[in-house]
């Protein structure tokens, strides 16, 4: 497995792959790597020639005040897990790489910023897409592996690629669930161990909007109402719970058959934000 920092090298050792024929997957991720980066990991090995993981802090999708400086890194516990799953390489590269100075140059996808974690977190997917289209130049993948935990994100990459262009195809991966429910995430070392236990809430308030959903209930109003209810029990302030169309990403004013929605969450626990969602055909 090789560690590679440099852009002019990783193009130059993608392109000789490629060149050979190879099929390149890629993995992009901020570290502190969990199961659910494993899994995408896992998937993109079984798919491709060469798995390619990148590994970047990107500060640009970070807002004042969030947790850019504390986000948790351990590069020598991510490069074993990469090295074990069989990775061929790592990019690695220090802010400079990413970001020369003067850097003037951002990708924003329009309107489907506007809901769920858009609203919360200003020029957030302006930095993710900005840094994923960048890292889409630099690795040139064939195919490219998300995951639905971060499933706005995952929509307005996809649309991102068809209005760009790309040359890639996406993967959006299932979310990985701790046994008790709660969705894996990097953040979740930010909880104390009651905050922890407390954080089970979340899936439980999805499965509930569910459950109402099969049982015939077809108001979001009532729907997310109950949610609030389970989760005010505990120490989680909610940012919000929204039920939003698959494909828009609007808000939805009632529930029809067939539709597909997503159901999603942002809930603090002390020092963390969690997110999570489901999505549900209705029937
Ligand atoms: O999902 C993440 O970890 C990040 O947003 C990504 C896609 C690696 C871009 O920095």
């Amino acid at each position: 497995m090789k560690v590679i920092s440099s852009i002019s090298r990783l193009r130059r050792e993608v392109g000789l792959l490629k060149r050979k024929g190879m099929r390149v997957g890629f993995v992009p991720t901020m570290g502190a790597l969990h199961e659910g980066h494993l899994s995408l990991i896992r998937k993109a090995r079984k798919d491709n020639d060469v798995v390619v993981v990148s590994i970047f802090v990107n500060p640009t999708q970070f807002g004042p005040g969030e947790d850019f400086s504390r986000y948790p890194r351990n590069f020598k516990r991510d490069r074993a897990l990469c090295k074990a799953e069989g990775v061929d390489i790592i990019f690695y590269p220090s802010t400079e790489e990413m970001y020369p100075q003067p850097y003037r140059t951002f990708v924003e996808v329009e309107q489907l910023d506007e809901y769920l974690c858009g609203r919360s977190r200003p020029g957030h997917f302006r930095g993710v897409c900005s840094v994923v289209a960048k890292l889409f130049n630099i690795v040139s993948p064939d195919i490219a592996y998300f995951g639905q935990k971060d499933i706005q994100q995952a929509i307005i990459i996809k649309q991102m690629i068809k209005d760009l262009n790309f040359p890639v195809k996406m993967k959006i991966m299932p979310i990985v669930r701790e046994k008790d429910g709660l969705a894996m995430s990097s953040r979740n070392t930010y909880l104390s161990e009651e905050e922890r236990k407390e954080a089970t809430v979340l899936y439980r308030s999805l499965c509930l909007a569910k459950d109402m959903i099969r049982k015939g209930e077809r108001r979001p109003g009532r729907i997310i109402k109950k949610m609030q209810e389970l989760i005010e029990n505990t120490s989680g302030r909610i940012d919000y719970i929204e039920m939003v169309d698959m494909d828009s990403l609007s808000p939805i004013k009632k529930l029809k058959e067939q539709d597909r929605v997503i159901i999603a969450l942002a809930v603090w626990f002390g020092k963390a934000r969690l997110i999570d969602n489901i999505i549900v055909t209705v029937r």
